[in-house]
């Protein structure tokens, strides 16, 4: 096992700690090979504000980034970091591998280099060393619902800096629901005037773009999430004629569960799937693009005489083949641009074969999607649902109602469970956090919901997750760097650490 000793999160695959150590001081300058400048200035953006140190590019900077695509071993998202006396050596086969090293330097800093002001006084040295860093899961994420209580950019971009410091790489913004839509979209412009109103606001398309880029500059892929065709509430509330009775005025919907209210299967109702798709990819550029499809009550289909009429035109077997007859049709449409269509399986035999698959229900749908050949992420949501609290501690403040998420349990869940077999757990792309916000109207309330839970996640996908004792370590040392960020920390008597312990 890599000593825990440094406190790294996620725990490296490889580490050999050496005598000495190597100091940044003010003639420390980056030599930044080609292909490396972004990782450069994103290191020199990470330890300007609390070293004070100008870092600047230098052909003798003894700071050395390189990207050498023959280190294969690395794979795409790996980096090796060489750390002597007077030299740190940052490789990788693939620019985001560099990106990562870069927080693995700063980890290694003392948790001060975290800081949002200048730090005096501290020595800025971290240890001679050797690693070989590769992530085990390619998709290691977090879902943010901004449909149900909006936030604002600066917190999408510091929830983005929160990802990044963990290794994780995808942003997955749930930006339409029954209770808001958060995303502009020109040719619909009432979507964000009425589906934006209550709980919050919504994005500019310059906003996202910017955070798009942001986040690219970190390592971290913003997936958008438009639902279709339940959780529509907010657009039919913007738009009636999309949805089944045309005549019916709604308003976006202030309660919580599932509402029975879903989009039209006419031809105006796909306009608009494609015509939102179509500006979502330009805001977008990410190669994975989430269509929802979870939770579509059918009992509007089987009243509506269009969707009856639409069966019969189709030769479906009924009603509830039209969930999957739209996903089809939207899959397709994402395909033929040269994205990849994602989705939430509730069952994990409900979406078209182009879908990658999310299992938020059970780990068993996800095994069910693998085996049928979906490449699947899991998200099941006993283990990386974060709304709910993380103990049934009286005083734990609340989440969604139902049951409690604690820390070894998110860090026990495996994305590809040891039953699976090597064919099965060859499916799984990765695994993400989620955070759902019916019960989480603040930022504050959302990052305590999140920490430390989301460094179990980041720990697991990284690094395996099967060094529990390590991990407890590693996390006391990086709650100081968490500390020094300001997000908030569980109170010391909602801590059951015996109980937990495994
Ligand atoms: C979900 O929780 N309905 C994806």
């Amino acid at each position: 096992m890599p000593p825990t000793s440094l406190g790294l999160v996620p725990g490296p695959l490889r580490l050999h700690l050496r005598r000495g150590r190597f100091t940044f001081d003010s003639a420390t300058a980056i030599r930044a090979t080609p292909g490396t400048e972004p990782a450069a200035l994103l290191l020199r953006t990470l330890l300007a504000p609390a070293t004070g140190l100008p870092l600047p590019l230098a052909d003798d900077g003894r700071v050395v980034l390189a990207l050498d695509p023959d280190l294969t071993g690395l794979g795409t998202q790996g980096y090796g970091l060489t750390v002597s006396e007077d030299a740190v050596l940052l490789r990788a086969a693939r620019p985001e591998g560099l990106l990562h090293g870069v927080q693995t330097l700063r980890q290694l800093l003392p948790p001060a280099a975290l800081s949002a002001g200048p730090v005096h006084g501290t020595p800025w040295s971290v240890p001679c060393l050797e690693t070989t860093d590769v992530p085990r899961f390619a998709w290691r994420g977090a879902m943010l619902d901004v449909a149900r209580h909006f936030q604002p950019v600066s917190f999408l971009r510091r929830f983005t800096d929160l990802l990044a410091l963990h290794k994780l790489n995808v942003l997955h913004l749930h930006l339409t629901d029954d209770q808001g839509w958060r995303m502009p979209v020109r040719a619909y412009p009432r979507l964000t005037e009425v589906g934006g109103l209550p709980h919050g606001g919504a994005y500019t398309r310059r906003e996202l773009t910017d955070l798009v880029a942001y986040a690219a500059d970190r390592g971290v892929t913003v997936v958008p999430e438009i639902e279709m065709p339940g959780h529509v509430r907010a657009a039919l509330a913007a738009y009636p004629h999309l949805g089944n009775f045309p005549d019916r005025r709604l308003e976006v919907w202030d309660r919580h569960g599932v509402c029975d209210t879903v989009l039209g299967v006419h031809d105006d109702a796909l306009d608009f799937c494609r015509t939102v798709l179509g500006e979502v990819m330009e805001v977008f550029p990410s190669e994975y693009i989430h269509v929802g499809g979870d939770e579509c009550p059918t009992d509007e289909w089987h009243s509506s005489p269009t969707a009856l009429r639409r069966v019969a035109d189709e030769g479906l077997a009924g009603p509830e083949a039209l969930r999957g007859w739209l996903m089809e049709r939207v899959g397709t449409f994402l395909t033929e641009h040269g994205r990849r269509p994602l989705g939430w399986t509730d069952h994990g035999d409900d979406l078209p074969e182009s879908f990658t698959v999310m299992a938020w229900r059970d780990q068993e749908h996800g095994l069910a999607a693998a085996r049928t050949g979906h490449p699947v992420i899991m998200a099941p949501h006993r283990s990386t649902y974060l709304d709910y609290p993380q103990s049934t501690h009286p005083q734990e403040p609340p989440g969604q109602p139902g049951f409690s998420v604690d820390l070894p349990t998110v860090y026990a869940t495996d994305p590809a469970p040891a039953h699976w077999d090597a064919k099965e757990s060859a499916q799984v792309l990765g695994t993400q956090a989620q955070l759902w916000t019916e019960y989480v109207p603040t930022a504050a309330h959302a990052e305590y919901l999140v920490f430390p839970r989301l460094c179990a996640l980041a720990d697991t996908a990284w690094s395996g997750g099967n060094d529990w004792d390590g991990f407890r370590t590693r996390l006391d040392h990086h709650r100081t760097r968490l500390d020094t960020l300001g997000v908030p920390s569980r109170p010391s008597t909602l801590h059951h650490p015996e109980r937990n312990s495994r």
